[in-house]
């Protein structure tokens, strides 16, 4: 996996009447939650993000349906397909994502370990390239 990925496999509560997952700020996930948003009602064939965060942590969760998720870190990129809502994906800085194929039904939760900030977007491709390669050297 890229290093600055992971999934996380939150636990179900499940008994004879449905499911429940909680997520504790800190131990299930690693960070506090400032921001929380959801997508929802996603156009069919449409993308979303193509842009790397330089500082923000954020976690997906497909609470409904399902969206792959690109993400593209130091020349390496990976595919995860989130279609449970006791999936969890983390993505720290530095990391190019784009989410595709929404399901109709798809309601993506994000949790976000900062406030919008517009400067932590880096929303230009060939930036983000040249910005992780000086990284590396
Ligand atoms: P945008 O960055 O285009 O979303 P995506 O990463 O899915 O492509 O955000 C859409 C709009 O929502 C844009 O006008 C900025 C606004 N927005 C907020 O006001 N707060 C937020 O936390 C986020 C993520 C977006």
């Amino acid at each position: 996996m890229i290093a600055k990925v992971s999934q996380i496999y939150f636990p179900v509560h499940g008994d004879q009447r449905g499911s429940l997952i909680a997520i504790e700020h800190n131990i299930d996930i690693p960070f506090s939650v400032l921001r929380t948003y959801y997508i929802y009602g996603t156009k069919q064939g449409i993308s979303r993000g193509l842009h790397a965060h330089k500082r923000l942590k954020q976690v997906l969760i497909a609470l409904s349906g399902s969206v792959t998720i690109l993400c593209e870190y130091i020349k390496k990129k990976e595919y995860y397909l989130l279609d449970s809502p006791n999936k969890g994906l983390l993505i720290e800085g530095m990391v190019w994502r784009e989410m595709y194929n929404f399901s109709k039904n798809c309601v993506l939760l994000v949790l976000a370990n900062e406030h919008y900030d517009e400067q932590d977007y880096i929303r230009n491709y060939e930036e983000f390239i040249s910005m992780t390669s000086r990284n590396v050297q």
